[in-house]
């Protein structure tokens, strides 16, 4: 196994391997730990939650035939959403193996452990059958994942030939980008790495659509969910805020946590404000010889 994939492992696991209940206590009930989607912005987090997941699933046409993969699948909100409402397989992988638990645990008590499966499996490294999958969709993960080339690459031989790929994801403006490419770290990148997400970074839209370009795929719709972002994050805020005392007694997570997540919230908020950070909905296809499977010719298709 190569250095970066153990490297990868331990860093992600210092944060997601936390107890699920300390995640509960700012997160909507179903854990998603992504930008929702809010159609007014004094939505509650647990609608625009739903939302999130339903746009996604329209956006990739999601039915009850198909076999999803879900790269980074958290604590499984995607697999079990997509499970319940449209009755397909999905597997999902991260490389946490406490989320791992915590899915098979559910997936069992809600009796559809015959439509889920989940593995500790780094996206470098996805040994699947070639065309197992019909739809891919990857959500807030891939801003920890270093080669998105060879995420990338894999996703396309493992994706049937009319198959589509929904991006959900991060990135930053060219202007931080090149301080990054020049060495310069701010402050706060120093802060995140230590306490928070020692692995990954965070690149332009344009780089990872260059990327999956390079791996024959074809953009079919890009949408900017930034000022979703900012609405998420004052939510998470506002609810550990409101429950730090309580997380405290309870001995939930240690202080040193604790005090990090906040700040780190905090920094978020003002870092979607500042212009620092976008996000982005990228849905593509496979691009292939021969005949082109007819998408929504309007855009109706990829909205709630
Ligand atoms: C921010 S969470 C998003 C989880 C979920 N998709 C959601 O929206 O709630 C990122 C997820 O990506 C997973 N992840 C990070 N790096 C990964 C990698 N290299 N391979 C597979 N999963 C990875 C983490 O374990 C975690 O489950």
């Amino acid at each position: 196994m190569d250095d970066q994939i153990e490297l990868d492992k331990k860093g992600i696991q210092f944060h997601y391997d936390l107890p699920p209940e300390f995640f509960h206590y700012f997160l909507d009930p179903d854990l998603n730990y992504s930008c929702c989607y809010f159609q007014n912005t004094d939505d509650p987090l647990e609608k625009a939650a739903k939302n999130k997941l339903s746009l996604i699933c329209k956006k990739l046409s999601v039915s009850k035939d198909d076999h999803v993969l879900d790269i980074g699948c958290g604590w499984g909100n995607f697999i079990f959403f997509a499970a319940e409402n449209y009755g397909c397989h999905v597997t999902g992988i991260t490389l946490s193996p406490a989320q791992i638990d915590y899915i098979e645990g559910k997936a069992s008590q809600k009796g559809i452990s015959h439509l889920i499966k989940a593995r500790v499996m780094h996206a470098h490294e996805m040994n699947f059958k070639p065309r197992e999958f019909n739809k891919i969709v990857t959500i807030g993960a891939i801003e920890h994942i270093s080669d998105l080339e060879r995420m990338f690459a894999s996703c396309f031989n493992i994706l049937k030939d009319d198959g589509l790929m929904l991006v959900h994801s991060m990135s930053i403006p060219w202007k931080n980008r090149k301080e990054q490419l020049a060495g310069k770290f701010s402050e706060s990148m120093q802060f995140l790495r230590e306490h928070i997400f020692p692995v990954g970074q965070m690149i332009t839209l344009n780089e990872i659509l260059r990327t999956m370009e390079e791996n024959n795929f074809e953009i079919i719709d890009v949408e900017n969910i930034t000022d979703h972002y900012t609405l998420t994050l004052r939510c998470w805020l506002n609810n550990l805020q409101k429950k730090r005392k309580e997380i405290e007694e309870k001995k939930i997570v240690e202080p040193l946590k604790l005090r990090a997540q906040l700040l780190f919230l905090m920094g978020c908020v003002q870092a979607f404000k500042d212009n620092n950070v976008y996000c982005y909905h990228t849905l593509a296809r496979k691009i292939l010889e021969g005949s082109r499977k007819q998408l929504p010719l309007t855009r109706k298709g990829y909205c709630l």
